[in-house]
């Protein structure tokens, strides 16, 4: 089965791509590399070839936003009779702090992008698609563990995009409900690297995200870790957050592929996400034993936007999917500190 995955150079994508290809399915990867590295492709084919994997999985380097692209390859796909069946869709920008200062650049990427996916989707008859959200949809909450029928009110304007994605898919769904298939899974926090070590994240700059902090920390690019705020309505006084395991996050997208397959027709939003809140000392702490090392850190102010207590009641996922987190806190702990220790520098 043909599969097109936007966005699959990136760190969310470059798992789920490595999973698609060891299942067997026949994989395009579509990827302008404006927030990855053409390292990460040499990555997962050095990692098939060690483990004797034939694969055959195409790479265009392109932008969503460009049609011409887009139809030039779902027509090489209908010339090869081998058409697209399922798009699983994850290009785009998500930098929280990014979309308050160039927030048309947002819009124009997350949702014009998609607005063009769906249309060149939609005039080739490809109806199936995976969608990645954000828990961020569900905004200022502290009411955790958060279902999918919690108020939307995003805060921030990458959020809204995800929101304003989330409602042009649904206008479409219902636009014809006989064939559309539609799967937004709503991700909580994807942390951790694939076990090899060749795949892991490695953010631009200096990481807005705990976890890539706090291996950075571990590795010696960064002095200290600073933890915003103990003061916070949870029992140690630190926020907490579902940390979910990357490779469970991309098991799941392809228990969603399942799911469509096995529907004439669907809309669904799903929360992705372990289902337990870790606070941040926590996170230090279990890093700390998991690795044997020290996390210097220092307790600042809030961050603004943050808040107490957000993570995921995961039923839904469970009861459609049939999909579980499978690792532990502690395995996304080994996993994330042995891609840090292979890839000091990341992917450069
Ligand atoms: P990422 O930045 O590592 O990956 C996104 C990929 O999309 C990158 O490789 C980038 O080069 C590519 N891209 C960006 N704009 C493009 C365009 N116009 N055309 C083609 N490719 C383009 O991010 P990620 O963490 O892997 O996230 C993937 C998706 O999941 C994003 O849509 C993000 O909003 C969503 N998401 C991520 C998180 C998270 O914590 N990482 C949480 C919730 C949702
Ligand atoms: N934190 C620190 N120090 C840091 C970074 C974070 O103490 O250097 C704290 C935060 O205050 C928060 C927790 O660690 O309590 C987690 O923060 P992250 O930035 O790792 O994650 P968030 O939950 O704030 O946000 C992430 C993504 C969002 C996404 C959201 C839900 O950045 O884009 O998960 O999916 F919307």
């Amino acid at each position: 089965m043909r599969v097109l995955l936007t966005g699959g150079s990136g760190f969310i994508g470059s798992h789920i791509a490595l999973l698609l290809i060891e299942r067997g399915y026949d994989v395009l990867i579509l990827d302008s590399f404006v927030n990855s590295s053409t390292n990460v492709i040499k990555a997962i084919k050095t990692y098939l070839d060690n483990k004797n994997i034939n694969h055959s999985f195409k790479i265009i380097n392109g932008d969503i936003r460009d049609k011409k692209t887009l139809d030039r390859i779902f027509d090489d796909s209908a010339k090869e009779f081998n058409p697209i069946q399922s798009v699983i869709h994850l290009a785009g920008l998500k930098s929280v702090s990014q979309s308050f200062i160039d927030p048309l650049h947002y819009w124009n990427v997350n949702v014009c992008g998609t607005q063009n996916l769906l249309s060149t989707m939609n005039e080739h008859e490809c109806f199936s698609i995976v969608f990645s959200s954000s828990a961020t949809i569900y905004g200022l909450t502290d009411s955790a563990p958060i279902t999918e029928d919690h108020k939307i009110s995003p805060i921030n304007p990458y959020g809204k995009t995800k929101v304003a994605i989330e409602n042009m898919l649904y206008d479409l769904y219902k636009s014809n409900m006989k064939s559309w298939k539609v799967c937004s899974l709503r991700y909580f926090n994807p942390v951790g690297a694939h076990s090899s070590g060749l795949l892991g994240e490695d953010p631009i700059g200096i990481p807005n995200n705990l976890f890539p902090y706090i291996t950075q920390v571990a590795i010696g690019r960064r002095n200290h870790l600073n933890i915003f705020g103990d003061d916070w309505a949870t029992t140690d006084g630190s926020g907490v957050r579902d940390y979910i395991h990357i490779m469970d996050l991309s098991e799941g997208h392809l228990d969603a592929i399942d799911y469509l397959n096995s529907k004439e027709s669907c809309f669904e939003f799903i929360n992705l996400g372990s289902g337990i809140g870790y606070s941040v000392f926590q996170i230090v702490s279990q890093f700390e034993l998991s690795t044997g090392l020290d996390i210097p850190f220092l307790v600042k102010d809030r961050r603004d936007g943050d808040v107490a207590k957000c993570y995921a009641d995961i039923s839904k996922a469970k009861k459609l999917l049939g999909w579980k987190p499978k690792r532990s806190l502690e395995q996304i702990c080994l996993d994330g500190w042995n891609w840090q220790k292979k890839n000091p520098n990341g992917y450069n």
